[in-house]
């Protein structure tokens, strides 16, 4: 497809003294009505030129040429506006989708570069709390964005399944396992047997001591330990599973913390030979201080043992190594950004290509905040992200019922529209900010939400299915799509492809999400002041084959953000 900041670029390169990427960057949409399409600010010039802004608009708007795609060039106020020959970029969005349809909107721009998203990554034998499904629903965004963008994704589930913890734990089940109902309800169950041995190790030095001993048997890979840890970590994932069936959240790897037991001390022979490691307390440490980071970062405890820091490091060694990755990108909440700082400045010290340094990308989020009532965290008690869901879940599901008693389908369309809910309401923030989870906004048919999306959709398809006839490319009059509402439409039909470029670049979803609500409110204005299934027959096909786009783009959009859509609501 035609690539219009392209050809201003083109228009403008021979006549400014700036780099192209500059004049790229700086050419922006104009968002007002009537004030042309695209804008170029010419006060990015004036320190160069030594001349106002408006003077150099004005010159420039004189020396250079329209060609087929910009009809109409202004100089005001030191801005170039650009107007575009409207009718060439319809047929050039219609034509694109002819050819690529649900591909619409993909590119190949990731070709040969393998994107890492590590993401979700829970703790074993501990709930599933609402950090996780943060994590799950970004990176697993994130993950459908670039793989879209033509990028070799891998999805990592880095589970927490290491640590002294599991030492107790073992101890724990040894002495209680047939008090609890532990193949029934893995984690609740596990949970009571940690906090009562936890407990017990408080009172008997004793029992800490065979805790200890437990871990350390676990380390030496003794086979009556190994199987239990390996107990705790399949029915915890066959628990997770549930929540991820909900989600539709897949993985390509479930490498988790334990994997990099035997990768570790390599981590530390080349801290060693680098001569980057400190003694502090008796540990042994790496000191950022020169890079501005005031915590040093512990490699080694004081008795020995590695941290979680130790294991991130051991896992961009072997993931480099394994993946030869173009980005590395780690999705956790923002408690862990003096971590990943911390892990990312000591890896420049791991002897790695610089390309490997570059590619590290952090992407923190903020909190969930629940409504007061009976889903906020009662002291001790974790809200589970699966009876979320299922509450959500329900929610629709008495909504629907209330709009369309006789729809079929009924639990699936609600699974659909509760499960879209929250995973839309997760992204449609910058992630860095808190987010708000109140049921009753996330599932305003009104609102900027996801049912509102999805029965646009579900309107699109069903005059589509009224109209019952195939509208092809070669019918379609361009000269009946000449209204001010379709080219709104247009015009974000064709930032489809820029709009998921953008999201991945700022590793923000939520600039797909807000580009779907304004893709669906442009058409539900179209839609009020246009009738589709129009008299005429060539508006009528027109018009049918616009908003067929519509619909497709939606639904890609939605599907790319791990949102299912419904046929009927
Ligand atoms: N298990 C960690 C937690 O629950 C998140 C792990 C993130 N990934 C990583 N490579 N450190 O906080």
């Amino acid at each position: 497809m035609i690539n219009i900041k392209n050809e201003i670029l083109n228009i403008l390169k021979n006549n400014i003294a700036i780099d192209e990427e500059t004049i790229l960057n700086n050419i922006t949409e104009i968002k007002e009505k009537n004030k042309g399409d695209y804008t170029f600010p010419c006060f990015v010039l004036s320190k160069i030129l030594k001349k106002s802004p408006n003077q150099i608009s004005d010159e420039l708007k004189n020396s250079i040429k329209t060609n087929e795609i910009i009809e109409k060039i202004e100089s005001v106020n030191g801005y170039l506006n650009f107007y575009i020959n409207k009718e060439l970029l319809i047929k050039e969005v219609f034509n694109e989708f002819d050819k690529l349809k649900d591909k619409y909107g993909s590119s190949n721009i990731g070709e040969g570069k393998t994107i890492l998203i590590d993401y979700s990554s829970p703790n074993i034998a501990k709930p599933f709390h609402i950090g996780h499904m943060r994590s799950t629903i970004i990176g697993g965004a994130l993950y459908n964005l670039y793989k879209f963008l033509g990028y070799n994704v891998v999805g990592i589930n880095h589970l927490g399944d290491y640590g002294t913890q599991f030492g107790k734990l073992i101890e724990g089940y040894k002495l209680w396992h047939d008090e609890y109902n532990i193949e029934e309800n893995p984690i609740d169950e596990l949970t009571k047997i940690y906090v009562r041995i936890n407990n017990l190790c408080e009172e008997d030095e004793e029992v800490l001591e065979r805790c200890r001993n437990n871990f350390k048997l676990l380390e030496e890979k003794d086979p009556y330990c190994v199987e239990l840890w390996n107990k705790f970590k399949e029915l915890s994932l066959k628990e997770f599973n549930r929540t991820y069936d909900l989600l539709g959240s897949k993985f390509d790897s479930l490498n988790g913390e334990a994997f990099y037991i035997d990768k570790m001390p390599e981590v530390i022979q080349i801290l060693e030979k680098n001569n980057k490691l400190t003694e502090s307390e008796g540990a042994r440490v790496v000191d950022l201080t020169d890079a501005g980071i005031d915590t040093p970062c512990i490699i080694q405890k004081s008795n020995g043992s590695s941290i979680y820091a130790t294991r991130d490091l051991a896992a961009i060694l072997y993931r480099a190594r394994t993946y030869d990755y173009y980005k590395n990108i780690y999705v956790t909440g923002s408690d862990q950004i003096l971590h990943f700082k911390q892990v990312f400045e000591v890896a420049k010290y791991l002897d790695l290509d610089e390309k490997y340094i570059n590619g590290l990308e952090h992407v923190p989020f903020g909190m969930v905040r629940l409504p007061e009532g009976k889903l906020s965290t009662r002291k001790g008690n974790i809200v589970k992200l699966e009876d979320l869901l299922n509450d959500s879940i329900n929610h629709a599901k008495e909504i629907i019922k209330e709009k369309r008693e006789e729809l079929e389908n009924i639990d699936e369309v609600a699974q659909k529209v509760g499960i879209g809910a929250v995973i839309f309401n997760d992204l449609y923030n910058s992630r860095i900010k808190d987010e708000v989870f109140d049921l009753k906004e996330m599932l305003n048919f009104q609102g900027e939400t996801c049912p509102y999306i999805q029965y646009m959709y579900v309107r699109i398809n069903s005059i589509i299915e009224k109209y019952d006839k195939k509208v092809l490319i070669n019918e379609i009059d361009y000269s009946k799509l000449n209204d001010e509402l379709t080219y709104n439409i247009v015009k974000l039909l064709y930032n489809f492809t820029d709009t998921i470029i953008l999201s991945t670049k700022k590793s923000e979803p939520y600039i797909l999400s807000r580009y779907l609500i304004d893709l669906a409110r442009a058409y539900s204005s179209f839609y009020s002041n246009n009738k589709v299934l129009s008299d005429d027959i060539d508006e009528r096909n027109a018009r049918i084959y616009l908003i067929n786009i519509v619909g497709n783009v939606l639904k890609v959009g939605m599907n790319l953000l791990g949102i299912q859509m419904p046929n009927k609501m």
